[in-house]
Formats: C-alpha cells, structure tokens, sequence
C-alpha cells in the first residue's frame, strides 16, 4: 500500500520531500539516492542545497544513481540530465562527483551503457531511497506505457504524450530526443523505499489511476503499489481526484 502524504502546494511538496531525503542522509551518510529530474523534484532540490549551505546536511559520503538520461546528447547539452543534476542540486551541495551517477547518453552503444549502470547499482548495493516523479502518462523513469514490465537499464523510445510533455524545455519539439536510457522497473523495485512526488492539477488523473486503476503496465506507476515502502508526498491538486467517483 502506498503512504499518501498530502500537502498544502508544491512549495510544501517540497520541503516534505526534502525533509524525508535529508532523513535518510542523517540516518546513513553513505546513502545510495536514486535521483529524478523534471520540474517536479526543482524546489526539494533546492532546499536540501539550503540546509547544505547552513551546514544542517552533510552530502559528503552520499552516493547518487540517477533514473535515466536521453540518448544522444552530450554531457554539456543544456537539456541533459547530467546538465540539470549539476545546476539543480550537485554543484551546490558537497557531495563528491565521482559519487554521481547518470546513464552515459552520449554512449551510442546501449547494450554495454544498459549493462554497465545495471552492474554499477548492483555494485554499490542496491538503492536505499529512491527519488521519483510521474509523468502524465504514469511512466516512472522512463518507463514508458507498455505491455510489459521491463526488468533493468535499458534503451526506451519515448512516448509521443512525453515528447510533447517535455518539448517545453526544448527550442523546438523536433529537438526533443526521441530515445533514452532509463533504470527499468525491476532496479526501481529493488530500492529499499521509494519517495514519489506529484505537484499541481494535470498530474490529478494518473495520480487516481496509480492508486486506484489495476496494476498494469500500461500505467508504469501502479507496480508502485506491490513495493513494501513508498511514500507518495502530492499537493492538494494532484489528489483532487482521488476521492471522486
Ligand atoms: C525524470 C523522470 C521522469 C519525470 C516525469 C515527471 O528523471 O524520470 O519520469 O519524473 O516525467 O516530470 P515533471 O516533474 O517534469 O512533471
């Protein structure tokens, strides 16, 4: 069953969120995130690198494996993920780089990228908490839509619904990647919690069908469901639809 933590807005997703993060750092300082990107993790970001600078959180010893990253952009690209890791949370928090780490987009050969980060998380023992958004479609990562539960890292064509999603980042939609590389379900399964977060109207109706639809594929999200430990921390308008008929 999912932990349903409602909160007042998105600035109060936030400081929840973070607070839950800043938790599990305190508790284990060698801690393994699994980190999310997109505009919903922004404002925890954000205080996590306030309770850094004031010296109330110590990401020295932390460790980071991040969900996913597209294919075919370079490091620098301003839409990257690793770009957005850097200017969001890393560069201003004292967590060591080389502790950091994101799919290898730039890396055209996705069965040994897939394979190495599937090698690297089970190397560093698995994920203590991972950090997850939700696209409107339900996908986590980029789970996409699906037929089936894909196991481990592996290369996904992007759903047309977050193409357009995402083309808001991008000059142009036809700038948008269309492929990635994302941690498959059974990697985010494997995390010992999870923490998802949802913020603002538009997410309202994946967030009933993750809770209330059948577990299916087709919905990424809802195998949340079957994990022992998730904690869903949403804003009023994300769960407005929760109790509607
Ligand atoms: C990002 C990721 C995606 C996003 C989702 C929601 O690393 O894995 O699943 O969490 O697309 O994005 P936002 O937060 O922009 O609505």
């Amino acid at each position: 069953m999912i932990k349903i933590v409602e909160t007042r807005d998105y600035n109060d997703m936030s400081r929840k969120a973070a607070n839950v993060i800043s938790a599990q750092v305190i508790l284990k300082p060698d801690s393994v995130l699994g980190l999310a990107t997109g505009s919903t993790p922004v404002g925890c970001y954000q205080t996590l690198v306030h309770w850094c600078e004031k010296g109330d959180l110590d990401f020295s010893k932390v460790r980071t494996v991040n969900l996913d990253e597209y294919q075919g952009l370079e490091k620098w690209h301003d839409q990257s993920y690793y770009y957005f890791m850097r200017e969001n949370l890393f560069k201003y928090v004292n967590i060591n780089l080389d502790n950091t780490n994101i799919p290898d987009g730039s890396n055209p050969d996705a069965e040994a990228e897939c394979a190495r980060y599937h090698e690297l998380i089970e190397s560093m023992g698995g994920i203590d908490l991972q950090l997850l958004g939700i696209g409107n479609n339900g996908h986590i990562g980029f789970n996409e839509p699906a037929d089936v539960f894909a196991d481990k890292t592996h290369k996904v064509e992007l759903a047309e619904s977050t193409i357009d999603a995402n083309a808001r980042f991008f000059k142009d939609r036809d700038e948008v990647p269309r492929f990635a590389y994302t941690m498959g379900i059974g990697e985010i399964m494997s995390a010992k919690k999870i923490l998802i977060i949802a913020s603002g109207k538009a997410k309202a109706p994946i967030i009933r069908e993750m809770i209330k639809g059948p577990v299916t594929p087709k919905v990424p999200a809802s195998i949340l469901r079957f994990h022992p430990d998730v904690t869903l921390i949403a804003d009023v308008d994300a769960l407005s639809l929760l109790n509607k008929e």
